[in-house]
């Protein structure tokens, strides 16, 4: 089994994520850290404690970072995710809260506690990541792999034509988390852009599981609803959830190497820079970037089967 932490900002498809990962056999969820990002982290953090409570899992959950390092805050996606980031379905109040330690802290603590064995899935903005870092350098060494959801190599952004929301969110943060010395996935827009979840797959886990499955078709309407006023399609991307499926299953998944950076102003804010491997430049932003597995292709149908399979008991 793969032990991870998950570093989240729930949200509709953060939820997906964390349901796969609390019911998938090879991964132990050791815990959630959260930040701001599709809602405020106060939003964000109930919001984690109430999935640990609707699966019935023993997970802490980590209270995190509330605005990005050294940007202006951008405005919450409530036309995306909802005012409560579950697509407005007024679930009740969590009984639980979060533990007394900040979402860095227990990173590091549970990176030192095991040591090369952590995983950490990365969902939402990286300004936690970045102040592990900050606390404790050498968690970097001590990190099995980083894997997150954000940015773009080719494919268009999000949020703005070359920028992925997470990335654009902190992009100082996510620089610092591509240059440091930790195995470092990327799971961006050029290949959850070529995922697509539909009704029809919600709907058959709700059948045979109505406690997760349930409560994501009931959130997932409003994002279904975003993406089709929006973009004229019927189901959704399949983000967040993604990552899950690549700890289970790197094999689903088509991987170049090369170095990113992150365009911290301009016009071109927020962009994941892609320089692959076999290229060399002069330019010192290029000097010694640590190799990034970015992911470019992915079997759709074979990880949306995951997703179903594993959910579907
Ligand atoms: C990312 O932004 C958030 O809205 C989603 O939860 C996902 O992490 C997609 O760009
Ligand atoms: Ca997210």
């Amino acid at each position: 089994t793969r032990k991870i932490i998950i570093d989240t900002d729930p949200g509709i498809d953060d939820a997906m994520a964390i349901f796969f990962a609390f019911q998938a056999p090879e991964i132990e969820v050791l815990g959630l850290t959260t930040t701001y990002g599709n809602v405020p982290v106060e939003v964000s953090t109930r919001n984690a404690v109430t999935l640990t409570e609707i699966a019935k899992v023993d997970v802490p959950v980590a209270m995190g970072v509330s605005v990005p390092s050294q940007i202006k805050p951008r405005p919450f996606p409530d036309f995306v995710h909802g005012e409560d980031g579950f697509g407005n379905i007024n679930w009740p109040a969590p009984k639980g809260k979060a533990i007394d330690k900040s979402a860095a802290q227990f990173i590091v603590d549970t990176v030192r506690e095991n040591p090369g064995e952590v995983t950490i899935v990365a969902l939402g903005p990286l300004g936690n990541l970045a102040k592990a870092l900050e606390i404790d350098p050498e968690v970097a060494d001590l990190v099995d792999e980083v894997v997150l959801m954000g940015g773009t190599a080719i494919e268009y952004g999000n949020v703005s034509p070359v920028a992925e929301a997470n990335i654009m969110n902190d992009p100082h943060a996510a620089d610092k988390v591509f240059t440091a010395p930790w195995q470092v996935t990327m799971i961006g827009l050029d290949v959850t852009h070529q995922v697509l979840l539909d009704n029809a797959i919600l709907e058959r886990i709700k059948k045979v599981n109505p406690t997760e499955g349930g409560f994501l078709f009931d959130c997932a309407q409003f994002y279904i609803d975003f993406y089709s006023s929006r973009f004229d399609m019927s189901g959704c991307y399949f983000h967040d959830a993604s990552t899950i499926a690549y700890v289970m299953d790197p094999s689903l998944f088509g991987i170049e190497l090369g170095a990113v950076r992150v365009a911290c102003e301009g016009i071109g804010i927020g962009q994941t820079i892609f320089a692959p491997q076999e290229m060399s430049f002069p330019e010192p932003y290029w000097n010694d970037v640590p190799m990034t597995q970015v992911c470019m292709e992915v079997d759709s149908e074979k990880l949306l089967s995951l997703f179903e399979e594993t959910l579907s008991k």
